[in-house]
């Protein structure tokens, strides 16, 4: 497994018949694009099953084999339906959730609620009692308020919660100012360099109710430097270091979070675990023997490298249309049947993807293209520039890749869209594990109410 991790944007099952640059015909785990469009519609999620069992073992293995142990947590909001859940559950790896409905939908699965971590950076007290009723193994603390209000409904529960401080360690990455969370100037967490780590330590300390058993940070996502890994971990081990001289005890768990990057192009590469989890472990050994600390339980927050690669969304052309610009040149517009409401990530991050022909093979020259999506919006764009066969026209399936992160779980209803369905592909067969929205859904919502006094 060390060796041929899979880094490139497709999934391991994923082949072309036919196959040119521009893609062919389409069939993943021995799906047919087509035949999966006939039987449950587009746009839709193809999420290859074996290749998540692969990518989750691979990095379990790794930090397996770099720190004989360690955790591996499963990033949630990446993207999790109950299905995914159970597959987690028979993988052996926690969760990270960050709302209660990411957590009802692991609970739904029977996922052990030890093996769960609470995330996020304004939990309410609805939720922190739902997570602390429901005995979730530790609470990622974020900020001064939500300290006093887990310490409180832990008391009053009667529990000595585990948590951990979900820290900033000062490190500016190189990614969308989006996804970047581990600088100076951002809501999550508690600044290193401030001094608010060093308080909130003491506060956590001081607290009966809350047993701290270690610290966390996440530095951002869609990363590719391992020194940005490498420098937050030794700015950590520096807190460890100064609370085992302060309380002369060791804090025995390390969290360092996830965003390891993935190719979301051809001309990208993933970062692999074999490449990165050692490298990280190499500093944090260091580190650790420079200050004399044990090394501590490692735990690391993958989704996008789990997820990401595993799954392709195939859509429908609708219409094309050839426009003439302003130089001279000409750019056909090809419409497909989803858009920015089951993809947002190229309008809010101006994140790239590929896109392939996935119904056949064209030996038509290429033409510069733009594919965008259904929506009344100019910005519903999914890949603003990218050379296709001249000869795409409607009723031809294309297939973007890497969309398994960030892509359902942040679709949304726009101009009343139904949300895809996601299917799970093995040995030539699929079957829905989300399935598509429909009109009843959509108007599940509206209420014909009499008004009630409000003032
Ligand atoms: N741990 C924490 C505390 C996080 O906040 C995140 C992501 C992760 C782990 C997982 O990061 P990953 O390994 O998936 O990169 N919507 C954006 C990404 C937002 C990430 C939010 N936090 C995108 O589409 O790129």
């Amino acid at each position: 497994m060390t060796d041929n991790y899979p880094t490139s944007l497709f999934s391991s099952n994923l082949k072309f018949s036919n196959q040119n640059l521009h893609g062919g015909e389409l069939s993943i785990a021995g799906c047919s694009a087509e035949k999966i469009v006939k039987e449950f519609g587009s746009p839709i999620f193809v999420l290859d099953e074996a290749d998540f069992y692969l990518r989750t073992k691979a990095w379990k293995t790794a930090l397996e084999q770099s720190f004989g142990g360690g955790q591996l947590y499963y990033a949630a909001k990446s993207f999790i339906c109950v299905e995914v859940a159970r597959w987690l559950k028979e993988l052996k790896v926690g969760l990270d959730v960050c709302t209660q409905g990411e957590l009802a939908t692991a609970l739904a699965a029977d996922f052990p609620a030890a093996d769960i971590e609470f995330h996020g950076n304004n939990k309410s007290e609805a939720e922190i009692l739902f997570a602390i009723k429901s005995a979730v193994g530790t609470i990622v603390i974020d900020s001064f308020d939500e300290l006093s209000r887990v310490a409180k409904i832990a008391n009053q529960e009667g529990r000595i919660q585990k948590v951990y401080l979900r820290l900033t360690p000062g490190v500016d990455t190189h990614t969308h100012e989006f996804i970047s969370t581990a600088h100076e100037d951002v809501k999550f967490g508690f600044s290193i360099a401030s001094g608010d780590a060093q308080i909130a330590i003491d506060k956590c300390m001081a607290e009966k109710s809350l047993n701290l058993a270690g610290i966390h940070c996440h530095i951002g996502s869609q990363i590719f430097e391992v020194d940005s890994f490498k420098l937050a971990a030794k700015r950590l081990i520096a807190v460890l270091a100064a609370f085992r001289d302060k309380y002369s005890k060791e804090l025995p768990e390390l969290n360092i979070g996830g965003g390891y990057g993935i190719a979301y192009t051809n001309n990208e590469t993933a970062i692999s675990p074999f490449h990165v989890i050692p490298a990280i472990a190499q500093e944090i050994k260091d580190e650790c023997a420079k200050a004399k600390l044990s090394i501590p339980k490692i735990s690391i927050e993958p989704g996008r490298a789990i997820v990401g690669p595993t799954t392709t969304t195939i859509y429908l052309v609708g219409t094309t249309k050839l426009v003439k610009l302003e130089d001279g040149s000409t750019r056909k517009y090809i419409s497909v049947d989803g858009g920015m409401s089951d993809n947002i990530r190229p309008a809010l991050y101006g994140a790239t993807y590929s896109a392939f022909l996935a119904n056949r093979s064209s030996s038509e020259k290429s033409i510069s293209s733009r594919i965008v999506g259904k929506h009344c919006e100019s910005g519903d764009i999914l890949i603003p520039e990218i050379e296709l066969p001249a000869d795409i026209n409607a009723g031809d399936l294309l297939a973007i890749p890497a969309t398994g992160a960030y892509g359902r779980s942040m679709a949304s209803n726009y101009n009343h869209m139904p949300r895809p369905s996601v299917i799970a592909v093995k040995d030539g067969q699929g079957r829905e594990i989300l399935r598509r929205e429909n009109e009843a859904d959509l108007l599940n919502l509206d209420v014909i109410q009499a008004p009630r006094q409000l003032s």
